[in-house]
């Protein structure tokens, strides 16, 4: 596991470590704009959209651009402040908001698509449970969740996921279109990407159906 992927182990709250990484470093996800495979299907990405987890927004600006209504969540100040400054320097608008997407379950919001990259592949498996629900919540009916996570292999901080690991938690209530090997782009400015180094990531496409 590298620091600079997940909270350092030090910190008192997963929000305390993410908050340390935007502070202390230039993270490896941080790429200024969407991971390969949302720009690949940007034309299935329907607004309103959520991008859960939205980091300096890179991808939140890019969906607005497109004409999307788009809401990018993260809980650090510090990622939203950049990504209020990222919109408005584009000339797009974006509601950013600092919220925890474990409050998802209880939220008066409801999107067409969500974009996860990078989050849900945090959570130990419990969590993921509960996030799960939530974004069942806030996705309309028909509504598709757009995913980007870690695969399992040798160098996947915390361990990373297996085909079947994504399979088991979307098996009720969800259809999965597509689960594929994806290609990933890493930020140029992190000192560290051997750290990184083969390491393979999922998409895929998962639309609610109950
Ligand atoms: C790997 S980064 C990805 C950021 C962004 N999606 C991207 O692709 O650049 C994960 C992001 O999730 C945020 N995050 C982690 N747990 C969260 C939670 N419970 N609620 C909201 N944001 C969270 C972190 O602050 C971080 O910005």
């Amino acid at each position: 596991m590298t620091h600079a992927q997940k909270p350092a182990p030090d910190a008192e709250t997963p929000q305390a470590g993410f908050t340390k990484i935007y502070a202390e470093s230039s993270p490896p996800w941080d790429i200024g704009k969407p991971q390969p495979p949302f720009i690949a299907v940007a034309d299935q990405i329907e607004g309103p959209l959520l991008d859960c987890g939205c980091g300096t927004g890179g991808t939140s600006v890019y969906f607005a651009a497109r004409g999307l209504a788009v809401t990018g969540i993260d809980f650090v100040e510090q990622a939203i402040a950049l990504a209020k400054a990222r919109a408005q320097a584009q000339g797009v608008s974006v509601d950013f908001l600092v919220k925890d997407a474990m409050t998802l379950w209880s939220w008066n919001r409801s999107f067409a698509s969500v974009i996860d990259s990078g989050l849900y592949h945090i959570y130990e498996p419990v969590d993921r449970h509960h996030y799960i629900a939530g974004l069942r919540h806030v996705l309309k009916p028909d509504g598709r969740l757009f995913l980007f996570a870690f695969a399992d292999g040798p160098n996947a901080p915390g361990g990373g996921l297996t085909r079947q690991d994504i399979a088991r938690d979307f098996a009720e209530g969800w259809s999965i279109e597509c689960l594929d090997y994806a290609e990933s782009e890493l930020n140029p400015a992190f000192e560290h990407p051997e750290q990184l180094a083969g390491l393979k990531m999922w998409f895929a496409i998962i639309q609610r159906t109950a």
